[in-house]
């Protein structure tokens, strides 16, 4: 390769720290220059020049330039006319030291400035393609997405510093975040030379884009959740259902009272299957249990009654609960017996009832009227059903206790039952974890209803890494990629639809993700068109970016603040990109480069995500023209 640069332009004029006065021997700013037979892109902002210094080339970044007008007022307007425009006029540029080739080695870094007088040489693209991809020193498989904007060379990128790291791929709609994604997952996923038979993928889809068969890669599995119709499912170990933490985000459960509460549910419930009882089994015991405490107890509320009468109905026992009264005025219950019934007669003639009526607490007469030793549970029980009845007897053990607050608890009912309808229809509970063949999956979101769109990704990602964690050892062998698109409809801070607690939960999760997640293996991809939403603390984790055009100040600002890396040259350039290039920064790159992602020219392979073309839509084809009116 050659990579010897001998054209010089320009001598180095001033020094400022990294900055550099560079005054060029010509002020012609062509777009390309051929010296000795090979060509060169013009000197321009963006570009690169060399600065000579003994063995070392010093490289350097233009940032700025400016003409400066010799017109002399000591010469006559005769004489300044007959200047020739190489005399009148000089060409300055500003440029900012980035690095530095030795031995024809590039280093990142200013460990050597240049001097005044230095020579200034333009740089070919064998050398400029050295330095943009340094990837080639510590391994040969190549890996491009894209090409160097300014020198349209094929950007191999340092995959194997980018996919151990966290990746925040940003960028307004439009500017080319998913193309970008697709492009980098489908070219790791199908490449020759690597074998991902350790690592898993996981792309969370919000917007159904990613679930065409050849996305990606074809061998991958596609979850399309719906909350309307049963289409796939995703199954959730029951272990991991039955967990506080799991059911307080499923649940929205508030933090003081309604998590507690769940977690000695769960406590109960533990010990309780210790015993090799059936379920059925132990549900109809604590039913039977509760039961009779309701109508024996001294301290008996209205609100029982209503919670037993929806227990039993859910297990199909049928009890004549309907004949049961509150009685304010002593605050017990009473039941109407039936003088015509024989049974009845004789529990009203035993207990010499007033009036036909029994009050509790009258332990014999109420157990004998329902014949509550004969109850039996016929219907199915499924983990939602089994939740909703043991979050009710838990109710009405803790009122008859007086430890709980009715009016505390009842809103987790409330919402156990509305989103067990949802979660019903998208996820799988089960004692057998499916052992899954396939590495690959796209879980798409796009069909389900906006409460599951918010928690049904915090629940995976808790799974998957609490799963990872256990299956990695002291040795990290294996690697997990969770890869979520749109991840502002998870992530973002300023939703304030729902309760405060579980917002805080819900990024805690992924901070600690996010924190925690490198040591195990286990990685995010987040791509989102609103970084300045997303919690600071999960902004300042990621290690890469991919930074498409973004136009607001507040993102402009968070962006800023947060990627260190980013030189103020190429943050200049983020709200012009157009779309598809994108700068790229972070810890695997040794300075922030620009590249033009390629864009998936196959429809089959590019995500779901085409502007819409309105000409195509509302171009006037023949035989549009309306209906023709009659007569
Ligand atoms: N690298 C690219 N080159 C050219 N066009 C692109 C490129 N990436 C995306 N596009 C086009 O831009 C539009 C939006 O791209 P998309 O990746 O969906 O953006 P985003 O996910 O940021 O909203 C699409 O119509 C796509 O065809
Ligand atoms: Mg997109």
């Amino acid at each position: 390769m050659k990579v010897e640069n001998n054209f010089e332009v320009g001598i180095v004029w001033g020094v400022n720290g990294t900055n550099v006065v560079i005054k060029m021997y010509d002020i012609s700013s062509d777009f390309k220059y051929f010296y000795n037979g090979e060509e060169y892109e013009g000197v321009r902002t963006g570009g690169y020049l060399s600065i000579t210094r003994g063995h070392i080339d010093i490289v350097c970044q233009i940032e700025s330039e400016e003409i400066k007008d010799n017109f002399s007022k000591l010469l006559s307007k005769e004489e300044n006319e007959k200047l020739l425009n190489k005399e009148r006029y000089e060409r300055f540029v500003y440029a900012k030291c980035i690095g530095y080739f030795e031995r024809k080695t590039f280093f990142t870094g200013v460990k050597y400035a240049p001097v005044i007088y230095n020579t200034v040489k333009m740089m070919n693209k064998n050398l400029v393609e050295l330095m943009l991809t340094p990837q080639k020193r510590d391994n040969d498989i190549p890996f491009i997405i894209g090409k160097d904007i300014k020198y349209g060379i094929n950007m191999d990128l340092p995959w194997n510093k980018i996919f151990n790291t966290h990746i925040g791929i940003f960028g307004n709609t439009g500017s080319g975040k998913s193309n970008t994604l697709t492009m980098l997952y489908k070219t790791l996923l199908n490449h020759q030379n690597l074998n991902l038979k350790n690592s898993e993928f996981v792309f969370i889809d919000f917007n159904g884009e990613y679930t065409g068969n050849k996305v990606f890669c074809e061998n991958k599995k596609n979850f399309k959740l719906n909350t309307r119709t049963e289409d796939d499912k995703f199954t959730i170990k029951e272990e991991s259902f039955w967990n506080e933490e799991v059911l307080g985000i499923l649940f929205h459960a508030t933090e003081k009272t309604q998590k507690p509460f769940l977690k000695n549910m769960i406590e109960r419930r533990k010990k309780i299957f210790k015993k090799e009882d059936s379920l059925k089994k132990n549900i109809l015991f604590y039913i039977k249990n509760i039961f009779k405490k309701i109508f024996t107890t001294n301290n008996p509320k209205r609100e029982m009654l209503e919670l037993m009468e929806s227990i039993l109905e859910k297990v199909g026992i049928e009890a004549k609960l309907e004949k049961v009264e509150w009685h304010s005025g002593n605050s017990c219950f009473k039941y109407l017996l039936d003088s015509t019934n024989p049974d009845e007669l004789k529990i009203s003639q035993k207990y010499n009832s007033s009036r036909g009526y029994i009050y509790s607490p009258n332990a014999e007469a109420f157990i004998q009227i329902f014949n509550v030793e004969t109850f039996n549970i016929e219907k199915d029980i499924d983990n939602f059903d089994e939740l909703e009845i043991r979050v009710k007897l838990d109710l009405i053990s803790g009122l008859l206790s007086n430890h709980i607050q009715y009016d505390n608890i009842n809103p987790l009912i409330t919402r156990i039952k509305s989103i067990s309808k949802s979660l019903k229809k998208i996820m799988k509970i089960s004692d057998e974890f499916p052992e899954e063949n396939n590495r690959i999956k796209v879980i798409s979101l796009r069909n389900c209803n906006q409460e599951i769109k918010k928690l049904f990704p915090i629940l995976l990602a808790r799974e998957f890494f609490e799963e990872h964690k256990r299956k990695v050892g002291e040795i990290v062998d294996k690697t997990f990629h969770l890869i979520i698109d749109e991840a502002h409809n998870i992530l973002s801070y300023q939703s304030n639809r729902e309760a405060e607690i579980w917002k805080d939960y819900r990024l805690e999760l992924f901070e600690e993700i996010i924190k925690e997640g490198r040591k195990f293996g286990f990685f995010l991809t987040v791509s989102s068109q609103r970084p300045a939403d997303i919690s600071e603390t999960i902004m300042s984790q990621f290690h890469n970016f991919f930074i498409h055009r973004l136009i607001n100040e507040k993102d402009l600002r968070l962006i800023d603040n947060v990627i260190s890396t980013l030189d103020s040259y190429s943050k200049q350039l983020i709200p012009t990109l157009p779309q598809g290039a994108c700068i790229l920064t972070g810890t695997a790159f040794d300075f922030p480069q620009i590249i033009q992602v390629e864009k998936i020219e196959d429809k089959d392979e590019r995500p779901n995500s085409d502007d819409i073309s309105l000409v195509e839509l509302w171009s006037k084809k023949k035989g549009d023209e309306g209906v023709k009116k009659d007569g």
